[in-house]
């Protein structure tokens, strides 16, 4: 989704500002644009639909532009097509004040129609045009461009985040923030901001968060920071741990294939300083037995594979802690009504932390008097700073859209919170905490025997890649695993794909396969194999062809009827998921090659959806 990058400093803000939103490029956008203020030229400002590269071709990567302060951004459309004028930035009428915009300004209608009576004319279709011209009013009216700034967001709802640039300044940069991430950069004689850590690592790791209704100003030498009242404000500064490298594509042919294979890794790095003498020990939660005693119940809500993550996580926790678990999508749970008080605990699940819906849903069930708990990857992100207590996933960046590391690690927090509240509610017998704990941290290296040689997984990929439609069945944890399959393979493939949990086959489905019709049947669950099996035969006997995801105990039986079979290594059957994703991530990852798909930039999609 869109992205912002600004640049205060004394060398040629342009390339810098290309460089900082090629950094974002994976967010999804469908245009870009920078202004730039020289002492000679005044704001120059250029936009251009699609890709970056046209705008780095149409500036000679940045060097046509004069002048050492500027803002860029990439655009994801969401008032009014995407093209070179809805881009942004947008300039005020006189063409001195410059600003880029993530979010969406609510009441924009009602402002423009109160410009438009003062004789404002609108070039542009969008709700950020509004507050470029709004600015100047209140800066014609004060005289002051930070107070202008403080009086403009007085009269704006919804959500934003700001990079501007006055021609009257030529050396400040002026971010605001509500609702959409935006970090402050501190260099050495240059400072920046970003709405993604990625944009400016390249350059400092030295960061400050803005929180809501902040205003800052950057100078080269200086960074000040004002509460909606302008009161200065003291900011604390945080350090970025992790490298440019690791936003790298190191030599992988694709981010996402990079990702599919550093799980190992991140799952690792997720469970194993949590795991001390035999304990899950969780030193970020401060959880008492009372307390989880005195829950009745508790919410996993998020959005896309978090989402589905919360189903992976209800069926285990349910079965963990005898407790009603209830998984909501975070866009339905804000509007529902939920039934959340202080005995309810809500997990916010979140690879971004910067999702709008899963942001909205925590400080609803906040605002109901529940208590929360995020489980997040990005260190600093909103959901994180917002919820009670934050147990962070140790992914490091994602930067494909489709995400892999990121689901499989907040599989692995799921499992730990789900091991501790159990010991504290005393709900699971010691000899299956200490089997579960075990199988737990053999996990990384079960997943690597997978990932060393995935040969058959390519090959049914190009076996069955030409399939217009596909129906992923399963039961229970298999199900859930079906519903991330299913998505993956639509995100990045484009190809039709339902999910559906087996057991429903007859009540509708079914009527949908027909001879060839390609049917992804999951049966990793040794309890429910025979009825996966039983689930297989009804869909061959439609004429349907099905690729089955097994575990290597079971794979000579899948392979008597199923056209093809992936067997993954078995574990603790809470935990199979875990496994039993990767033979899906990468059956959806070469199916999506064979067709030629832009894999880590799907279309229309992003990386994190910051508006509603
Ligand atoms: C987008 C991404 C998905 C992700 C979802 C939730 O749709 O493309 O991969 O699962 O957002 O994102 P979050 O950052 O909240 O986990």
């Amino acid at each position: 989704m869109c992205g912002i990058v600004g640049f205060v400093g004394d060398q040629q803000a342009a390339p810098v500002l290309l460089e900082g939103l090629r950094q974002m490029e994976y967010r999804g956008y469908d245009s870009a644009g920078v202004a730039v203020r020289s002492e000679a030229k005044g704001l120059q400002i250029r936009k251009s639909k699609g890709r970056l590269q046209t705008l780095a071709d149409l500036t000679h990567g940045g060097a046509d532009l004069e002048g050492t302060l500027g803002i860029g951004h990439t655009r994801w459309a969401t008032h009014g097509e995407p093209n070179d004028i809805n881009a942004h930035p947008h300039v005020s009428g006189d063409g001195k004040i410059a600003l880029v915009h993530n979010g969406i300004i609510e009441n924009y209608l009602e402002l423009k129609e109160q410009l438009t009576r003062q004789g404002v004319a609108f070039t542009s279709e969008t709700d950020t045009e509004v507050v470029a011209h709004l600015l100047r009013f209140h800066y014609q009216e004060c005289g002051n461009m930070l107070e202008a700034v403080g009086r403009c967001l007085r009269r704006i709802e919804g959500s934003y985040a700001f990079g501007i640039i006055c021609s009257d300044y030529p050396n400040a940069l002026i971010a605001a923030r509500k609702d959409s991430p935006l970090i402050i950069g501190f260099g050495e004689g240059e400072n920046f901001i970003a709405s993604d850590a990625t944009a400016i690592i390249r350059h400092t790791r030295d960061v400050a968060y803005m929180n809501d209704g902040e205003i800052a100003v950057l100078t080269a030498q200086s960074v000040d920071v004002f509460d909606d009242e302008l009161n200065p404000l003291e900011k604390a500064h945080s350090r970025i741990d992790w490298d440019a490298a690791s936003a790298e594509k190191g030599g992988f042919p694709h981010f996402m294939f990079k990702e599919i294979l550093e799980q190992p890794e991140a799952v690792h790095k997720t469970i194993s300083p949590r795991i001390r003498e035999g304990r899950v020990v969780l030193d970020d939660i401060q959880f008492t037995a009372d307390y989880v005693q005195s829950l009745s119940r508790i919410y996993m809500v998020a959005c896309g594979s978090a989402y589905h993550a919360g189903v992976v996580g209800k069926y285990t926790w349910e079965k963990l802690l005898r407790r009603p678990v209830e998984v909501a999508l975070a866009s339905e749970f804000r509007y529902s009504e939920p039934l959340v008080d202080e005995h309810t605990l809500v997990i916010a699940i979140s690879q971004s932390g910067e999702t709008l819906d899963t942001m909205a849903a925590l400080r609803e069930a906040k605002r109901l008097g529940g208590r929360t708990l995020a489980i997040c990857n990005a260190v600093g992100s909103s959901i994180a700073r917002e919820a009670g207590d934050v147990l962070y996933t140790w992914a490091g960046p994602e930067i494909a859209v489709a995400t892999s590391k990121g689901y499989s690690t907040q599989l692995a927090a799921l499992n730990l919170v789900g091991l501790y509240l159990a010991d504290l509610l005393g709900t699971v017998e010691k000899q299956e905490y200490d089997r579960m704990l075990a199988e737990l941290q053999t996990l990384p290296e079960k997943m690597r025997t997978y990932l060393v040689n995935f040969e058959d997984t390519k090959y049914f990929a190009s076996r069955f890649f030409h399939h217009d439609s596909i129906f992923f069945i399963g039961r229970n944890l298999d199900y859930a695993m079906g519903l991330e399959g299913s998505l993956k393979l639509k995100e990045i493939s484009y190809i039709h794909s339902e999910a559906y949990a087996s057991g429903e086959l007859k009540h509708g489905t079914i009527s949908l396969i027909e001879p060839g019709t390609l049917v992804v049947a999951l049966g990793t669950c040794g309890a429910l194999f025979e009825k996966a099996m039983s689930n297989v035969v009804e869909v061959k006997a439609r004429g349907a062809t099905v690729l089955a995801v097994t575990t290597e105990s079971y794979r000579q039986r899948m392979e008597k009827i199923a056209d093809g079979v992936l067997a993954v290594p078995e574990t603790h059957p809470l935990l199979q998921p875990s496994l039993s994703i990767v033979p899906l991530q990468l059956f959806a990852y070469y199916v999506a090659l064979q067709r030629g798909c832009d894999i880590d930039k799907p279309r229309n999609l992003a990386k994190s959806v910051t508006v509603e």
